[in-house]
């Protein structure tokens, strides 16, 4: 097949904390595996990351730890580059955005724009605080999204509903930085004709969709934005931090964070060209109309790499000779969620990559990921889903039958590739699945449904596994040491391809087979086919993966922050004894009327059986005196007598709250009971 020429980026992460697991499995795990297949298959590709240092999301992150962004950037760029690394991520370069080349870079932009009198000045009206004496962009107010009532939505833009608005329209904004209603002052900005190019996006979007199959969640994100027609957008702001608006006179104002970020792709394509001492390297990749460029995001990043930047790509294009590539495909997974809630650094729920990583090999955190990609729909990170699939499918499958068949090589033949005889059903079967595992594993990864590849990939060990037990070596070893070769053969055969199609996905385990093996990944295409030569010699079997304890795994759980439900039961635990004082008893309501003057009392007489009590229950909203007679209930029966509206009540009976409804309900029992027989 034809190499082909291909330019991958994962989304730049804002170097302002650190990256947990909903980012590894949104726009980085998945783009590493593409990228890795496609390194085996050959093709010529780059993988481009970096952070992303600028904009609201770093300064605030400052003002908070009183620090410098600088500070920030600094931490943030080297614990995530350190943490990705660890992870096994295989970007080409990850760069970031506070480079002088980006900064030219943009600012080349915004002059193109510029200077076709492509960009226009307008006044409006933005967000300040008087107090701090600053102007508010983006995340510095939060207040209503007049769309959808997402009370955390910020100054333009709404991260739940994803739409984007005029900051007039935001409802009960509040500053971030001294907690006051802002002001609308008003200041200029210069604004990106977005709608000008609304029918050439929407035929962009339909094409690549036509050609390339895009997902549906993307396209349908798309189509919202269209339908509600593209305004312009303000490219510029009022903040210190940032790429300085390259025009002259002008003060304090930065390029908008986004007009950049996107354009970190192209300066990190340079950066490593200059690496390699090929500056100009860059432009055979993104000025280069054979080369197909994936853009792998999360939802969140949508509007951005589908409509912003290939606007400003269409724009620059049409002023200048030295035309862009536009990407070909947005592949944006849904987010992962932690235990059955968002992920939240505040509330400590969640785990950072690096935390996880001293405490698990980055390959078994691959796969679970990998196994459930938000591909279609969000989906959550379990401890005991990943100690299941560790133990289960890691260990038990595929680490199980390369243990098996590499001890069994060792004693049977000296350690040895043993030659392949007579070739019966079974293996023929065995060599098949071979060859049209792999092509069936690489068209599902060539149609990014990575989560469905990794599950035909561990298919691959379960069949194995299987011939290994169906052909019986152990038996054969004594009565037919040929036929035991071949099945040994065949295993061994097996284990290479699985190293191979494996490999995207975890990488580290990938090597060590390869290393027992004595060998080294082929060429994707060959790796069904026959890789080893008989009489080649064996290295050792090491374990691939220790099992996860039940222990580990529920001290990992119980870490977890309780809801403040439960946190708050946990500390008003009582012990038995004290449980034991309350005497709750069966009782009958025999008479109720209202409590003059009041319209939520009560008051009630009820039967013990052997007494009868006055009761001032709060129920009058609930229920009417008529219906309770004769219903059987629960009563706290040596509850302090209290005084009530100047009436003694001795005694409680037990409602269930159910606020959802308005009402209390009474928990009744079944009229069979005795009057007067104690609960426990
Ligand atoms: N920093 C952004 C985020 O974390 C992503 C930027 S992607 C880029 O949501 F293309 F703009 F770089
Ligand atoms: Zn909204």
């Amino acid at each position: 097949m034809a190499k082909e020429k291909i330019l991958v980026t994962s989304a730049l992460p804002y170097a302002n904390g650190n990256i947990h697991l909903g980012h590894l499995s949104g726009a980085y795990l998945p783009a590493d595996i593409y990228v890795r297949y496609k390194r085996l298959k050959g093709d010529d590709i780059i993988y481009i990351c970096g952070s992303d240092e600028h904009g609201v999301p770093i300064t605030i992150t400052a003002d908070k730890e009183k620090v410098t962004p600088k500070e920030i950037i600094d931490r943030y760029h080297a614990s995530n580059k350190t943490a990705f690394e660890k992870f096994g991520m295989s970007f080409d370069i990850y760069s970031r955005t506070s480079i002088p080349v980006h900064h030219q870079t943009s600012q080349e932009f915004f002059k193109a724009f510029y200077d076709q009198g492509l960009l226009v000045e307008k006044k409006s009206m933005q967000f300040y605080d008087e107090t701090a004496k600053m102007f508010l962009p983006d995340r510095y107010v939060e207040g209503t999204c007049p769309k959808c009532g997402n009370e955390e939505a910020r100054s333009d833009e709404c991260e739940k509903c994803g739409s984007l608005y005029d900051p007039s329209e935001l409802k009960n904004p509040k500053s971030k930085i001294s907690g006051h209603t802002p002001v609308l002052k008003e200041t200029s900005h210069w604004f990106f004709p977005l709608g000008k190019y609304q029918p050439r996006l929407e035929k962009y979007v339909q094409e690549m969709n036509e050609k390339f199959g895009w997902k549906d969640n993307v396209l349908q994100y798309c189509r919202s934005w269209f339908n509600d027609g593209l305004k312009d957008r303000a490219v510029t702001r009022d903040l210190d931090w940032g790429v300085k608006v390259p025009l002259e006179g002008v003060q304090n104002k930065v390029l908008y964070v986004w007009f950049e970020a996107v354009l970190g792709y192209i300066s990190a394509t340079k950066e490593l060209s200059a690496q390699r001492g090929t500056p100009e390297m860059w432009k055979s990749y993104w000025q280069n109309d054979k080369t197909k460029y994936i853009a792998f995001i999360g939802k969140d990043n949508v509007v951005f790499h589908t409509i912003i930047f290939p606007a400003m790509l269409m724009a620059w294009n049409d002023a200048k000779s030295d035309k862009y590539i536009l990407p070909q495909n947005v592949p944006a997974n849904e987010f992962l969620n932690f235990e059955g809630k968002k992920f939240s650094k505040s509330r400590g729920w969640g785990i950072d990559v690096d935390e996880f990583l001293e405490l698990f090999p980055a390959d078994m955190l691959r796969y679970t990921l990998a196994a459930n990609l938000p591909e279609n729909k969000d989906t959550d990170f379990f401890w005991k889903e990943f100690q299941g699939r560790t133990n289960g499918e890691l260990a038990d499958i595929l680490g199980n039958f390369v243990n098996r068949t590499f001890t069994f090589a060792h004693k049977h033949f000296d350690g040895k590739v043993p030659s392949r005889s007579k070739v019966e059903k079974i293996d023929e079967e065995m060599l098949e699945l071979l060859k049209s595992q792999p092509a069936k594993i690489a068209d599902l990864l060539e149609r990014y449904k990575i989560k469905d590849a990794v599950f035909e990939m561990m298919n691959l060990a379960r069949a194995g596994n299987k011939y290994f037990n169906d052909s019986e070596p152990w038996v054969t070893s004594k009565s037919d040491k040929e036929k035991c070769g071949t099945t040994i053969n065949i295993c061994l055969n097996t284990i290479y391809t699985l190293a191979e199609v494996f490999e995207p996905v975890i990488p580290f385990a990938s090597r060590k087979i390869f290393n027992m093996l004595n060998s080294n990944s082929c060429n994707w295409e060959n790796c069904g086919g026959e890789n080893l030569t008989v009489g080649d010699k064996l290295n050792q079997p090491e374990i691939l993966f220790t099992k996860i304890e039940d222990k580990t795994i529920d001290e990992l759980i119980n870490k977890l922050p309780k809801s403040e439900e439960a946190a708050q039961e946990a500390a008003e635990e009582i012990t038995i004894d004290e449980f034991r004082r309350i005497k709750l008893k069966a009782a009958k309501i025999i008479a109720a009327e209202n409590v003059k003057k009041s319209d939520k009392l009560l008051k009630l007489q009820i039967d013990l059986g052997s007494e009868k009590r006055q009761l001032v229950a709060g129920i009058a909203k609930s229920y009417s005196p008529e219906e309770l007679i004769g219903k059987k209930v629960l009563i706290v029966a040596n509850l302090k007598p209290a005084k009530l509206f100047g009436l003694e009540s001795q005694g409680m009976v037990l409602a269930l709250d159910t606020p959802e409804e308005g009402k209390v309900k009474l928990i009744e029992i079944e009229d069979s009971i005795e009057l007067g027989k104690t609960a426990k």
